[in-house]
């Protein structure tokens, strides 16, 4: 597929977002895995939108929008933790990884420091995406269902 543009999200994104979210494939790779209600949503990306330093984007090619590209703020020495979903209609055709190479191209940019990405330990594309882009894994957590 073509290159990868970057695109603010706007409210008129949130119905997309939505239905991306909630898919069951991205809610059990995300670390909040429960069904999300349209109005947790809403308050969300109300909230999100108004933080200037919360950057979104739709992923854009070819005119299509494939995917959301979310960075966080995690500490006050601009190191965010990068979070990437491609839509199912446009997985496992190199997007997951062209995005990775685009948020490190708009950090850059920005003067972001650090980026960081917490992935499930099964989520293997995710790895992928993220180490052929030069991420380093530094921790695991293990856990125990007692
Ligand atoms: C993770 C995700 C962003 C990857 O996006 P993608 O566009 O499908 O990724 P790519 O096409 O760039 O593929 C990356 C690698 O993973 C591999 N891969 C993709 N889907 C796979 C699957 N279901 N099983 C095994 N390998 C897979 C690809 O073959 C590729 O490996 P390669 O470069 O060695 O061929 C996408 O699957 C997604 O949005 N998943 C749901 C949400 C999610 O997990 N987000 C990340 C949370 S940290």
């Amino acid at each position: 597929m073509g290159e990868v543009m970057l695109r603010k999200v706007s409210e008129d994104d949130l119905k997309q977002i939505f239905e991306w979210r909630n898919e069951r494939e991205v809610r059990e790779n995300s670390f909040a895995s429960h069904k999300i209600s349209w109005e947790e949503h809403q308050t969300y990306w109300k909230k999100r939108l108004a933080q200037h330093d919360f950057y979104s984007f739709i992923i854009v090619v070819e005119k299509e929008n494939v995917g959301l590209l979310r960075l966080n703020p995690v500490d006050a020495n601009q190191k965010y933790e990068v979070h990437i979903l491609i839509s199912s209609t446009y997985r496992r055709r190199g997007l997951g990884q062209a995005t990775v190479f685009a948020a490190i191209q708009f950090a850059k940019q920005t003067g972001i420091k650090k980026l960081i990405a917490k992935v499930k330990s099964k989520n293997i594309p995710s790895k992928k995406i993220f180490e052929k882009n030069g991420f380093v894994p530094r921790c695991s957590v293990y856990e125990y269902n007692v």
